[in-house]
């Protein structure tokens, strides 16, 4: 672990002294931004309200393990996952924490694994639940599992029909080996500022609720929320909120930029590998896609798409170099890209340069990539590949 100053410190002498600058790029991860968005959402929701942190595809790039470990101690309560691997990583860790797999699940050898694991798996169908059921008994499995309702109120991906929703709760709590723990849906439109969809489907979710609890069934916990329903309508936290992308420090849309104060927890950082002045005239890269229109001084950095930077960015992307944005140039290759420094002309090789991040005033966010290449940030966060250390900084 580093602090901060360690972390984003441009003198490579200096920083020699660490195994981890030795690297040519890093993503650098703030713990204490981690730490302070949880809390900012904690705030945000009434003390009965739990806080899922969903820490699903390497906790969006950041490094579950770190990741869970932080926010747990930061009041999130349970952690979301898609696969089950991803949830043994957790507990390989020592993490106690109930950990709901949000994917599907069907194979004996996924069940024995959630089973062994303690990993709570989602009930999407009447089918898969009685696999649940046979593959426990033929198991011989003596205590029951805790299972996660999924109803699809209009998301159409995983779940049952939110209208059948009352007769899929009532079979699978006949199911001898099965115990619900909680019955939730996924919105589809939550980050729009039209509410229109996401209120239908609350409304749909209510409604199979009521139609349940008119059975003489309790259910146990539901929750509805992401980060953009936990962000946007206090109605929708019902007992818990799985909230993503804003414990990593980003809005998953623009309208709920004012709602809580956010810090970006990730930044992509690159070593400069090389310095030289090229002439007027001269093309850069792959296909020469950038001519110098005059003398330029150029730097090289060990960089490229292999770790996640898209190529689509190339000659669209700028790069902070000493404080100030400077363009990038020519396409992006598979291990390293290259900067227009002419402004910085005594600029060091070994100097680090920020992809994604801050460096004093200036900022570029993975909102900044995601809105040039017409992407969502979630898929920016995801990209970089573990070619890619990831370094804790507090
Ligand atoms: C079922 C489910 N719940 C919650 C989330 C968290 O979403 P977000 O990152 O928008 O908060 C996801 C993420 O895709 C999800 O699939």
């Amino acid at each position: 672990m580093l602090s901060r100053e360690q972390g984003s410190g441009v003198a490579a002498q200096q920083c020699d002294t660490y195994a981890w600058f030795s690297q040519r790029a890093w993503v650098e991860i703030d713990l204490t931004a981690l730490s302070h968005n949880v809390q900012q959402l904690r705030r945000l929701l009434s003390p009965h309200t739990q806080l899922m942190a969903v820490v699903k595809a390497d906790a969006y790039g950041h490094g579950a393990v770190t990741v869970a470990q932080t926010v747990l101690q930061s009041g999130a309560s349970w952690l979301g996952v898609a696969t089950v691997p991803e949830g043994i990583q957790l507990r390989e860790a020592g993490i106690k924490a109930p950990i709901l797999i949000l994917g599907a699940t069907h194979t004996p050898e996924q069940i024995h694994a959630i089973a062994h694991w303690k990993l709570q798996p989602t009930m999407c169908s009447p089918k898969q639940a009685l696999i649940f059921s046979d593959t426990l008994e033929a198991m011989n499995h003596n205590s029951p599992l805790p299972v996660h309702i999924k109803l699809d109120t209009g998301m159409s991906r995983l779940g049952t029909d939110w209208q059948q929703g009352a007769e899929f709760v009532q079979l699978v709590q006949r199911l001898p080996h099965l115990q619900i723990a909680s019955i939730y849906s996924h919105l589809a439109t939550a980050d729009s500022p039209d509410p229109t969809v996401m209120n239908l489907q609350n409304q749909r979710f209510c409604q199979a609720i009521a139609q349940i609890k008119a059975l003489g069934i309790k259910p146990p916990c539901l929750h509805l929320a992401n980060s953009a329903a936990t962000l946007s309508n206090k109605a929708l936290h019902y007992d818990m909120v799985r909230v993503g992308l804003a414990i990593y420090g980003l809005y998953p849309a623009a309208h709920l930029r004012s709602s809580i104060d956010l810090q970006p927890v990730l930044q992509v950082k690159a070593r400069v590998t090389q310095v030289k002045t090229i002439a007027a005239g001269t093309g850069v890269s792959y296909g020469h896609q950038f001519v110098a229109p005059c003398e330029l001084r150029i730097a090289v950095v060990g960089i490229g798409y292999a770790d996640g930077v898209p190529r689509n960015l190339s000659n669209h992307m700028q790069v902070l170099v000493r404080g100030q944005k400077v363009a990038q140039i020519g396409a992006i290759t598979m291990d390293q890209l290259m900067l227009d420094v002419s402004s910085i002309p005594d600029l060091q090789e070994g100097e680090v340069v920020t992809l994604l991040g801050q460096q004093g005033q200036q900022q570029i966010s993975a909102d900044d990539w995601a809105n040039q290449l017409n992407t969502i940030s979630w898929e920016i966060l995801c990209g970089f590949k573990h070619r890619l250390p990831r370094v804790a900084v507090m």
